[in-house]
């Protein structure tokens, strides 16, 4: 093995999923540049970040994709998921039409990937205090029952994004 043939044993690709404007790429902009934009446009196409981590001591890269929540501005679906061993799947905990919607990603994750990808259930903008349309019980509630790890995040200040990640990569490692 030569050093890079080893390191690739320890990229992982990661997708990011949800609907338009729960936060996706914000989330990957704190996570990979402790960045964030409060008036964000729209992802068009694919785009995907590296990000070295270190998991219990081993350096580890998770190669992280994040593509459009609207269908128009996706790319070809099953590229996408191809290869992927984890997920987030967002929500945003202040419209809940965005959370009525994990029905139908979880059935997109597991129609284009393997069954045992490692998937976290994320509610995003718990700084939204004001604004809730989704309890942390219900949220919890539906993770246990999919089988999701479940954490709510908030981009905007920096709560649980890192440890989203980290729990996914953890797991996949
Ligand atoms: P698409 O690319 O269209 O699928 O959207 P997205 O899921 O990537 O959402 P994006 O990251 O672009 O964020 C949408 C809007 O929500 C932007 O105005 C962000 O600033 C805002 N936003 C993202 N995360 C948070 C958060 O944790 N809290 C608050 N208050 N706003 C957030
Ligand atoms: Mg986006």
């Amino acid at each position: 093995y030569s050093e890079e043939d080893r390191a690739e044993d320890y990229l992982f690709k990661v997708v990011l999923i949800g609907d338009s404007a729960v936060g996706k790429s914000n989330l990957l902009a704190r996570f990979a540049r402790d960045e964030f934009y409060p008036n964000s446009k729209s992802t068009i196409g694919v785009e995907f970040q590296t990000q070295k981590m270190d998991i219990n001591g081993k350096e580890v890269k998770a190669q992280i994709w994040d593509t459009a929540g609207q269908e128009r501005f996706r790319a070809v679906t099953s590229a996408y998921y191809r290869g992927a061993v984890g997920a987030l799947l967002v929500y945003d905990i202040s419209r809940r039409q965005t959370f009525d919607s994990i029905g139908r990603w979880l059935n997109e994750l597991h129609t284009h990937s393997d069954m045992n990808v490692v998937t976290i259930l994320v509610g995003n903008k718990s700084d939204l205090k004001d604004a809730r349309e989704v309890t942390t019980a219900e949220g919890k509630a539906l993770a246990e029952a999919q089988g999701l790890f479940f954490m709510e995040t908030s981009a905007l200040d920096s709560s649980n994004v890192t440890a989203a990640f980290q729990t996914v990569v953890t797991e996949i490692y």
